[in-house]
């Protein structure tokens, strides 16, 4: 192949490459030969994306010499549970999949996470490759191996760690993607910088005026070979993973008080940020300076800086019923400096309330 990856995950249960550049998806075909992955394709993507890009990635395939069959399901969270997962085996059962085929997961986060559950489990685990197609998927969903469904009970509830054969992305693909979900995506690929890479944090802040110019393939292929070094470390999540929780344990709350609809992800995750660099400052672990650039960046981007539409009582209270409580006490992840993220148990609700009340209702 006459193109670099990105990054490389390494874990027990697979090594992998993580491919970022323009027209990436003209390579899938030959990516899947160097490989040597399978016989023949299997892709699924959703209706939304298929319009898109289907064609598009089933005429590349077809040039590598492959035969494929695709289902798109429908768009949307609400298609990410256990009736989809089902209509899946369904198919690839009636098409008579064997273990010397491959998936092709073609989609945002919820297309490969379902997908990549589908696949790990069907014939007790056949390969498959990510093709994400939203940032948030490019920097995050697609890397790592946690595929997996929500349940009546929860998101996330049910799934498995399942690495890919390769993840392969191609920024232009966003040129689709709404804005709201590129602001989405940023968020992540802006805390994998907080957490871990002062020089993203700093190249980021120069390009900050003009959006579309935070996603050019050396910033997704930065943030993307980050998520890849914390998972290679660590991939079942017993410490550095959870880093990656960074604005999270708020985020997830400001979602759930809100039933999944007012905030999207990122927009909650950015809310929570601002809430985790407060109190970081507060324990003297965050200057004022770096506690001002943090929501600076953030803002530029447009994501929000408060959500006084969501209690904080309803958000404390929820966040002590979430699965981050560990021995009856959360865990917070605070910066101790820009770039250098540590895990602490020791925020005290005091503190909390004083670094939430004017950003939270
Ligand atoms: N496995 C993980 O580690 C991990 C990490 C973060 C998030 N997630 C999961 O990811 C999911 C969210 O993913 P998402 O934000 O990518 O959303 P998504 O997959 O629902 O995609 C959002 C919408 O954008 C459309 N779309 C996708 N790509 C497009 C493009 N290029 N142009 C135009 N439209 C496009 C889709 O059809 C869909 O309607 C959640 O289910 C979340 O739990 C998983
Ligand atoms: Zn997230």
């Amino acid at each position: 192949m006459n193109f670099e990856s990105a990054a490389s995950v390494k874990t027990a249960s697979g090594n992998y490459d993580i491919f970022v550049h323009d027209q990436a998806i003209e390579n899938v075909g030959e990516i899947c030969r160097a490989l040597d992955i399978g016989n023949h394709a299997f892709i699924i993507t959703d209706t939304e994306i298929n319009k898109i890009f289907g064609e598009q990635l089933v005429s590349i395939l077809s040039q590598a010499g492959y035969t494929t069959k695709l289902y798109a399901i429908n768009a949307g969270e609400d298609q990410k549970n256990l009736e989809t997962v089902e209509h899946l085996y369904n198919w690839l059962l009636k098409n008579h999949v064997e273990r010397s085929d491959f998936v092709i997961c073609l989609g945002g986060g919820v297309v490969t996470d379902l997908g990549g559950y589908v696949a790990a489990t069907t014939l007790r685990g056949i390969p498959f490759l990510h093709v994400p197609t939203t940032l948030l998927g490019m920097v995050d969903a697609a890397i790592g191996g946690k595929t997996g469904v929500d349940h009546q009970l929860g998101k996330n509830l049910i799934g498995a760690f399942a690495q890919p054969a390769a993840v392969v992305s191609d920024p232009q693909l966003l040129s689709t993607l709404p804005i709201r979900q590129i602001r989405d995506g940023l968020a992540e690929l802006i805390k994998h910088g907080l957490i871990l890479d002062k020089d993203l944090v700093d190249l980021l802040e120069k390009s900050s005026s003009n959006l579309r110019s935070l996603i050019e393939p050396h910033f997704i292929a930065k943030s993307s070979s980050i998520k890849a070094g914390i998972v290679s470390a660590d991939e079942r999540e017993s410490s550095k993973r959870m880093l990656l929780n960074y604005g999270h344990t708020v985020g997830h709350a400001i979602e759930a008080c809100t039933g999944y609809q007012t905030y999207r992800h990122g927009e909650a995750v950015a809310v929570g940020m601002h809430i985790a660099g407060k109190i970081s400052h507060q324990l003297g672990l965050l200057s004022e300076e770096e506690l001002n650039r943090q929501q600076h960046l953030i803002t530029s981007c447009g994501l929000p800086s408060e959500a006084s539409d969501v209690y904080l009582d309803d958000v404390l209270k929820t966040m002590r019923s979430d699965k981050k409580m560990y021995q009856g006490t959360l865990s917070w992840i605070l910066l101790n400096g820009i770039g250098n993220a540590i895990i602490s148990r020791n925020v005290s609700e005091a503190t909390f309330r004083s670094a939430a009340e004017t950003i939270l209702g």
